[in-house]
């Protein structure tokens, strides 16, 4: 199972001291080796990789820039910068950039940049709750891996992370049912090679019991939660008790 941290646009340099904790237990039995990630904002990804030297936890990014190449696009990072820094994933897809405009279009630029730079992607689909409403889910996470993973033949190097949009920051999380059929769906679009699925969306130390019992899950993107190691440590923890 993987656990993604995604912080957002939270943490300072202070927040360096809450990781002791993750990385103590890192190096426990608990955990198999390279299974936890962290994705902090830009700013703390330098930091963040030289904490993480001596162990197994990987980094990433939250977004990046469609051109691989250097160019004039202030206030951009580009996959290659991420790399250089020390990242090995990259968040692509999340629907807090989608509803800045961001397009399936964009969105299939940046997956193969990111790829090109040798990182690996963590891509975010999941409908809104109108979609939901309207029962539009299949027909909203079918296009976005369509257009999303278009031209994109090797994707060994993708994890897809379902999202509910209605799903985050609100508490609310789907049934188990629900959960299971749409992760059976997403599966059921790689058919040649099994890919790898993650489901994020108010994970807490909570839910995770009832959430690790959808027994096609390949892991969590945990946002809110992951901001304090106790918590993050929890989630995993009690995935594996
Ligand atoms: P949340 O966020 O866990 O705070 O709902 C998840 C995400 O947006 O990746």
């Amino acid at each position: 199972m993987y656990f993604v941290a995604n912080w957002k646009m939270y943490g300072s340099l202070s927040s360096l001291n809450s990781l002791n904790k993750v990385i103590k237990f890192s190096k426990s039995k608990d955990i198999k080796k390279g299974r936890l990630i962290y994705c902090p904002p830009f700013t703390l990804i330098d930091a963040f990789s030289k904490k993480f030297k001596n162990c197994q936890i990987g980094i990433g990014g939250q977004n990046c820039h469609e051109d691989d190449d250097y160019g004039p696009y202030t206030g951009s990072i580009n996959s290659r910068m991420l790399k250089n820094i020390g990242a090995q994933f990259v968040i692509i897809g999340h629907s807090e950039n989608r509803a800045e405009g961001e397009t399936d279009k964009v969105i299939n630029l940046k997956i193969k940049s990111a790829l090109k730079s040798k990182l690996k992607v963590i891509f975010c689909i999941g409908e809104t709750l109108k979609e939901k409403k309207q029962k539009k889910t299949k027909s909203t996470l079918s296009k976005q891996i369509h257009f999303g993973l278009k031209n994109i033949k090797n994707k060994a190097n993708i994890f897809i992370a379902y999202e509910p949009v209605w799903s985050i920051g609100s508490g609310v999380i789907p049934t188990h049912k629900d959960l299971f059929e749409t992760i059976k769906f997403i599966k059921n679009k790689f058919r040649d090679k099994p890919q790898r699925v993650l489901y994020g969306g108010s994970v807490n130390p909570k839910n995770i019991i009832n959430l690790k019992k959808v027994n096609n899950l390949d892991g969590f993107l945990v946002g809110g939660a992951s901001q304090s190691a106790k918590k993050f440590i929890d989630i995993v923890k009690k995935t594996y008790s």
